[in-house]
C-alpha cells in the first residue's frame, strides 16, 4: 500500500491541530484518510532513523469512538505497509486517532500520549552470546523498532546542517547557510508555517533535487512546503510539500501563485540567481509576504558575476541583486532621509541581515518617528 500525498488534507489537518477549541478531526473527514495521514508523517520522521537490524512487524491500532483502524507496518532493510491485521505482531502501537492527530500536527507542549499503550513481544530472549544470534537480534530489533516509532510521533528534532545532510541539500557542505538559518529560522520552527522556496533543484531532470523541500518538510513539522521550479518537479509531491512549476520571474504569476497558496510567512529564493530574476521575485513577493514574516535570498555571489549579468566593479548598480538590496540597508532609516525617497519598501523592512552569500529580510512594520527635530538641529 502507498501513503497517498494529500496535502490539503496535512493543511487541515495542521490548522484543526491548532485550535484548541477543536482539536480533534471533525466528523467531515474520513478517519482511513486521516491515519493514513498521520501514518505517512511517522514513517516519513522514522526514516531518517537507522534502520531496526532485522525486519520487524508493528501492529498499528487507532481507536476513534466508532471503530478501531489497523495498519501493519514492517520495517527493517525494507519498509512495507497493509492495512488490517496481524495475528502475534512484534511490536504493537494502539493510540486514540484524535490524539495522534494533535500529536503529529499540534503545537509542541500539547498534552498528547496520554493514551497511547507500546506493547513489545516477549521473546525467549537471547540463545547464545554469539553478536548474530537471532532470538537477540529479533529482541533488539523490536525494540529500536518500537522506541523509534514512538520517538516518530513525538516532535523530536534534528539540526538543519543534519537535515540537510540526511538530503543531500548543499545549504551545509558547498554552502555553510544552516547556522543563519537556524538563527532566523527557530522561531518558527514550531508554527504552522507556509514556506516558498524558489528552485528545487535538478534543474532540467525530473526525478532530480527536492533536496532543500525535505529538509524543510522535517524542520518545519507543521509547515505546508510549497516549492516552485521552471522545470516540472511533480515527482517531489508529498505530504506538506507541493511543487509548481512557473517562472519567478513572470510577476502575474507570482501574484497567481501567492493568491492560491499564500500568504508565505517565508520565502527562500534559490532559483535562477539572475539578478533580473532575484529582483523581480523580490519587489512581487515581498510586500505580499505576512508581517512579521522572513524572505532569504541565496547565493548572491552571482550578483558580482558579469556573465551573470552582475557586477564586479560597480557595486552600487541596483539592477544587481546586491546593489539592490543595499538601498535596503536606506530603505530601513526612511524616516530620517528626505531624498531619494526610498519608503518603497522601506516602511516594510524591519531588519536587513547580510552574511556571506546570502541576505535575510525581516518584514514588518517599520514606521517608527525619525530623531525628533531639535536633536537633529533641523
Ligand atoms: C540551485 S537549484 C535549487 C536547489 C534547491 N533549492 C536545494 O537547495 O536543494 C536552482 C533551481 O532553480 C530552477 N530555476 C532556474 N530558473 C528559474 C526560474 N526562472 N524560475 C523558477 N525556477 C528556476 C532550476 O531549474 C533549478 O532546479
Amino acid at each position: 500500500m502507498t501513503l497517498g500525498t494529500d496535502n490539503d488534507l496535512a493543511a487541515e489537518l495542521v490548522a484543526m491541530a491548532g485550535r484548541t477549541d477543536h482539536p480533534a478531526p471533525g466528523p467531515d473527514l474520513d478517519p482511513g484518510r486521516v491515519a493514513e495521514a498521520v501514518l505517512a508523517e511517522v514513517l516519513g520522521r522514522a526514516a531518517l532513523l537507522a534502520r531496526p537490524p532485522a525486519q520487524v512487524d508493528i501492529q498499528f491500532e487507532f481507536v476513534t469512538p466508532e471503530r478501531t483502524l489497523g495498519y501493519v507496518v514492517s520495517v527493517g532493510p525494507r519498509t512495507d505497509l497493509v492495512t488490517g491485521w496481524t495475528e502475534d505482531p512484534a511490536v504493537r502501537i494502539r493510540q486514540d486517532l484524535a490524539e495522534s492527530v494533535r500529536q503529529i500536527y499540534g503545537p509542541a507542549g500539547t498534552p498528547a500520549d496520554t493514551t497511547r499503550q507500546v506493547t513489545v513481544r516477549s521473546e525467549p530472549g537471547p540463545t547464545s552470546a554469539a553478536p548474530d544470534d537471532p532470538a537477540a537480534l529479533r529482541w533488539q530489533a523490536a525494540n529500536i523498532a518500537a522506541g523509534q516509532l514512538v520517538l516518530a510521533f513525538s516532535a523530536h528534532q534534528h539540526d538543519l546542517a543534519t537535515l540537510a545532510l540526511k538530503f543531500g541539500s548543499d545549504k551545509w557542505g558547498g554552502h555553510w547557510y544552516t547556522p543563519h538559518y537556524e538563527r532566523h529560522f527557530g522561531p518558527y520552527r514550531d508554527r504552522a508555517v507556509r514556506v516558498l522556496e524558489i528552485g528545487i533543484g535538478g534543474y532540467q531532470s525530473a526525478a532530480l533535487g527536492g533536496a532543500s523541500l525535505r529538509m524543510w518538510k522535517h524542520f518545519f513539522r507543521r509547515g505546508l512546503i510549497y516549492g516552485l521550479d521552471i522545470a516540472d518537479k511533480s515527482d517531489h509531491d508529498e505530504p506538506r510539500v507541493r511543487t509548481i512549476r512557473g517562472d519567478q520571474s513572470d510577476v502575474s504569476f507570482l501574484i497567481g501563485l501567492n493568491d492560491r497558496y499564500g500568504p508565505f510567512d517565508i520565502v527562500i529564493d534559490d532559483g535562477s540567481h539572475l539578478s533580473a530574476h532575484v529582483i523581480a521575485s523580490f519587489t512581487t513577493l515581498f510586500p505580499l509576504l505576512r508581517h512579521g514574516g522572513l524572505y532569504v535570498i541565496e547565493d548572491l555571489e552571482t550578483s558580482y558575476w558579469p556573465t551573470w549579468n552582475g557586477g564586479r566593479t560597480s557595486l552600487n548598480d541596483t539592477t544587481t541583486s546586491v546593489g539592490f538590496l543595499k538601498t535596503l540597508v536606506d530603505g530601513l532609516h526612511h524616516q530620517e532621509i528626505t531624498e531619494p525617497d526610498l519608503t518603497e519598501f522601506g516602511r516594510d523592512v524591519t531588519g536587513v541581515h547580510f552574511y556571506h552569500n546570502m541576505a535575510v529580510l525581516e518584514k514588518g512594520a517599520n514606521r517608527d518617528q525619525a530623531a525628533p527635530a531639535w536633536i537633529r538641529g533641523d
